[in-house]
């Protein structure tokens, strides 16, 4: 069954935001970077290895599907508040927005009755799942101990030790 064109549009538009949201979370590695805070930088750079790896699923998902998705121009990333605790916070409010996104592909897909395309994005829905907590618990994290040196330099070393794995769909 072909892909019907406004699903196919809403997950064109989401690769463009998958790209979007790794090159703010660059942005915010290169802000880490500039603190001296490399464990926080690596998390961030993980973090936009995740959102390349969601871009390429949802291309690759497309073209499998008889569609070649348009690419568009990436926004200059919009980091609203340099600070520590401004960053963690945009990261929570921007996969929010994210989940938000993803919704308004699965609801084009469910009035469709396309249950391909909502299969590909149960995982999505999950992993949106995932992306706040993650977002969520940085700042937590920060908010008990980062405002004490030690407290700061423990966590910075914890987030050095994250790695990027490769996501891998039940599909
Ligand atoms: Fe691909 Fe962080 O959402």
């Amino acid at each position: 069954m072909a892909l019907d064109k406004n699903v196919a549009a809403t997950l064109e538009n989401q690769i463009n935001k998958e790209l979007y949201s790794a090159y703010l979370y660059l942005a915010f590695a290169d802000y880490f970077e500039d603190r001296g805070l490399k464990g926080y930088a690596n998390w961030y750079m993980i973090q936009t290895q995740e959102e390349v790896a969601h871009a390429k699923i949802l291309r690759r998902y497309l073209l499998d599907n008889g569609f070649t998705p348009e690419l568009a121009a990436i926004d200059k990333p919009d980091v609203k508040d340099p600070s520590d605790l401004g960053i963690l916070k945009q990261g929570l409010e921007h996969e929010e927005y994210v989940t938000s996104l993803i919704n308004t592909c699965y609801k084009a897909a469910y009035d469709v009755h396309d249950f391909r395309t909502m299969q590909l994005l149960d995982w999505f829905v999950k992993e949106q799942g995932e992306e706040e907590t993650n977002a969520s618990d940085l700042i937590k994290d920060y908010e008990l101990f980062g405002s004490d040196p030690k407290g700061l330099y423990s966590l910075d070393r914890e987030y050095l030790t994250r790695a990027f794995v490769a996501p891998t769909l039940p599909m």
